[in-house]
C-alpha cells in the first residue's frame, strides 16, 4: 500500500532554529527589543510575517508598513547568508535512514514546510531528490495550524488525507495534521507535542518496524 509521508522542514530535517534565532536577534538588537531563546522558541513553525510581528508586541513597538517589508527583507537577507553555508553535516540524525527505508518501500514522499527558504535548504543539504513533492511558504495563502499545506501534499501525491503520515516537530504542525486526519508524528519533547498521535524525541528513537506498521495499517 502506498502511504503519503510528509515532512515538516525546519526542526524536522535540518535544525535552523539556531539561524532563524541568529537572524531575529540581530533585528531585534537594531530595535532595542530584547529577543531571547525562550521567545524564539515560540516561533517555530510560525510564517515570517507572524513572528515579526510577534516580536515587535513583545517589544511594545509599533513601525509603519514600509518599515516592516523592510525589516522582513533584511532579516530573510541575514537568515540565507546563514543558510548558504549548511551542506548535509547539518541533516538531522536518522533522517536519511528513513527516507531511504520509505524509497526502498515504494512510499510517497512530500515536503510540508510553512519556509519560503525551503527549496534552497533542500538543495544545500543535498536531499531534494528525495521527495515527489515540495510544498513551501511560496504555495500556501494560510499558515499552519490551518491545514493547507498538507491537503496540498496529499493532492500532489495522489493520496487521501486519511493514508498521509506527517513528521512535526511543531504545536501548530501537529494541530494541522490532526484536523485533516492525517497521522501526526511529533518530533520533540512529549509535553510540547501532547496532542501528536505518536512521539518520539528525534528519528533515532523510530524503528524501522514502526514505520513498516504505518505503511500496512
Ligand atoms: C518555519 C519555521 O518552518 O518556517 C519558522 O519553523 C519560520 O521559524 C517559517 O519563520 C518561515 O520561514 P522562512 O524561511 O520563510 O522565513
Ligand atoms: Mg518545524
Amino acid at each position: 500500500q502506498k502511504k503519503g509521508f510528509i515532512f515538516d522542514l525546519d526542526g524536522v530535517i535540518v535544525d535552523t532554529a539556531k539561524y532563524h534565532f541568529l537572524a531575529w536577534k540581530k533585528l531585534a538588537k537594531s530595535l532595542d527589543i530584547d529577543f531571547t531563546e525562550e521567545e524564539n522558541e515560540q516561533l517555530k513553525g510560525v510564517s515570517r510575517v507572524r513572528s515579526l510581528e510577534k516580536i515587535l508586541s513583545w517589544g511594545n513597538k509599533t513601525i509603519s508598513e514600509e518599515k516592516f517589508t523592510e525589516l522582513m527583507a533584511k532579516k530573510n537577507d541575514d537568515y540565507l547568508s546563514h543558510i548558504s553555508k549548511m551542506d548535509e553535516n547539518e541533516i538531522l540524525p536518522d533522517v536519511p535512514r528513513i527516507l531511504n527505508l520509505l524509497k526502498e518501500n515504494k512510499q510517497l514522499i512530500s515536503l510540508g514546510s510553512a519556509s519560503k527558504n525551503a527549496r534552497t535548504i533542500l538543495e544545500r543539504v543535498h536531499l531534494k531528490e528525495n521527495f515527489n513533492a515540495i510544498v513551501d511558504g511560496n504555495d500556501v495563502s494560510k499558515a499552519k495550524p490551518d491545514p493547507e499545506v498538507f491537503l496540498i501534499a496529499a493532492e500532489l501525491l495522489h493520496t487521501k488525507p486519511e493514508d498521509c503520515i506527517v513528521f512535526e516537530d511543531s504545536v501548530a504542525g501537529v494541530e494541522a495534521a490532526n484536523i485533516v486526519n492525517m497521522i501526526s508524528i511529533g518530533i520533540g519533547s512529549e509535553e510540547v507535542l501532547a496532542h501528536a498521535d505518536y512521539v518520539f524525541k528525534d528519528f533515532t528513537e523510530i524503528s524501522d518496524t514502526f514505520i513498516k506498521s504505518l505503511i500496512k495499517n
